[in-house]
């Protein structure tokens, strides 16, 4: 693991594992600096035990920089589960990931992340209540993170409308959404009552046809869709598809989406900035959801508290912009040099 080229100084990493139900996984806590590491359990189906890793690791590094970026009282770490798991077993596996949590003492904090749900994360409560995302009310935050990841992104658009197009109305821009999952879907749903003409797509057809005929978006290829002529592309599905020859193929001059670790390297960032792209980090524009669990997690918090965090990753991310543009360099790079201060500062 110390070798692994994505192993940035991880406090620990726990691998966990349950014969009964078939789990296996493991949990990566990057740093608890701030607070108790906070970030999502994925499941998927991975080729190798090393990948999983190296999704861990990646994944709760940047919960670290989310955190710190988002001002949050937490630190960064993250949890893959490696499926498929078992239909029947699901539940069980649920609860006994919740022990494995649990075993950690409170020292990771977890939540619903691709492959995840609500219904999963209460399964795993009952083993652990170092867990959110279990379930909201009107006035209290909580439950699925998904909205509230949707709603960030878009202040963020907004954000970078204003930057690249004079003005934050998306009124009549064409967005191109890749993956409309949990957060892409909702995505839509707000662009569409924002006025924005949306193209789409996604790997399950079924899910894009429907997300479409709610939204009265177009529907693309799967293939094709970040290289669509459009105003803003919002990469939502995995992480890794900004690649190089995407990088060249963009012809959206805004880039933002919810997607973790976007850029496939980080020699993307300056790539795109050279091209006159303007990409709105991901860790930033992101940082809804856990905004959400994380005041569910720590308490003290009403709903409107809440929206009014989620609502700031605009002025946040328009402070990024400027700062980029002031010293001649991608925002991606003036995000890792604010979020670096900042646990820096807490170490
Ligand atoms: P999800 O699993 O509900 O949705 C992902 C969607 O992307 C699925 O519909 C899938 O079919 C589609 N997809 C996968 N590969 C694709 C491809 N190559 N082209 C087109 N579509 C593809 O996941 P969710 O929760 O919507 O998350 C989406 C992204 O946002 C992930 O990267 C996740 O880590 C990130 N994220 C999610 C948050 C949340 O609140 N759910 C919070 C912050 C980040």
């Amino acid at each position: 693991m110390f070798e692994h080229p994505d192993f940035d100084d991880h406090e620990m990493v726990a691998w966990f594992q349950d014969p009964g139900s078939g789990l296996r996984g493991v949990i990566a806590l990057h740093s608890t600096a701030l607070g108790p590491a906070m970030g999502g359990c994925r499941l998927w189906s991975y080729a190798s035990d090393a990948d999983a890793l190296g999704d861990a690791l990646r994944l709760s590094r940047g919960m670290s920089l989310k955190n710190a970026m988002a001002e949050l009282p937490l630190g960064g770490g993250k949890s893959v589960i490696i499926g498929p798991v078992a239909g029947p077993c699901r539940a069980a596996a649920f609860e006994a990931f919740g022990a494995a949590v649990d075993r950690l003492g409170g020292a990771y904090v977890t939540a619903e992340d691709v492959g995840v749900g609500v219904a999963d994360m209460q399964a795993v409560a009952r083993a652990t209540r170092h867990v959110s995302g279990l379930a909201g009310t009107e006035t209290a935050p909580g439950g699925d993170p998904s909205p509230f990841t949707a709603r960030g992104v878009l202040r963020g658009m907004q954000a970078a409308a204003e930057v690249a197009f004079g003005s934050p109305d998306l009124r009549g821009r064409r967005v191109a959404v890749q993956g409309v999952g949990h957060v892409g879907a909702a995505l839509c749903g707000l662009l569409a009552d924002a006025g924005a003409t949306l193209v789409l797509a996604d790997a399950d057809a079924a899910r894009a046809r429907q997300v479409a005929a709610r939204t009265g978006a177009e529907v693309a290829d799967p293939g094709a869709i970040l290289a669509v002529p459009a105003d803003i592309v919002s990469p939502c599905a995995l992480g890794g598809t900004l690649s190089a020859p995407v990088a060249e193929v963009l012809q959206a001059p805004v880039v933002a989406g919810a997607a973790n670790n976007q850029l496939a390297t980080p020699d993307i960032a300056p790539r795109l900035a050279a091209r006159g792209i303007l990409y709105a980090p991901d860790y930033v524009i992101n940082a809804g959801g856990i905004i959400a669990v994380g005041a569910e997690y720590l308490g003290g918090e009403t709903r409107a508290d809440v929206l009014a965090k989620v609502d700031a990753i605009g002025p946040r991310l328009a402070g990024l912009f400027a700062e980029a543009a002031a010293r001649g360099e991608s925002p991606a790079l003036s995000a890792d040099r604010a979020a670096a201060t900042r646990l820096a500062a807490a170490r």
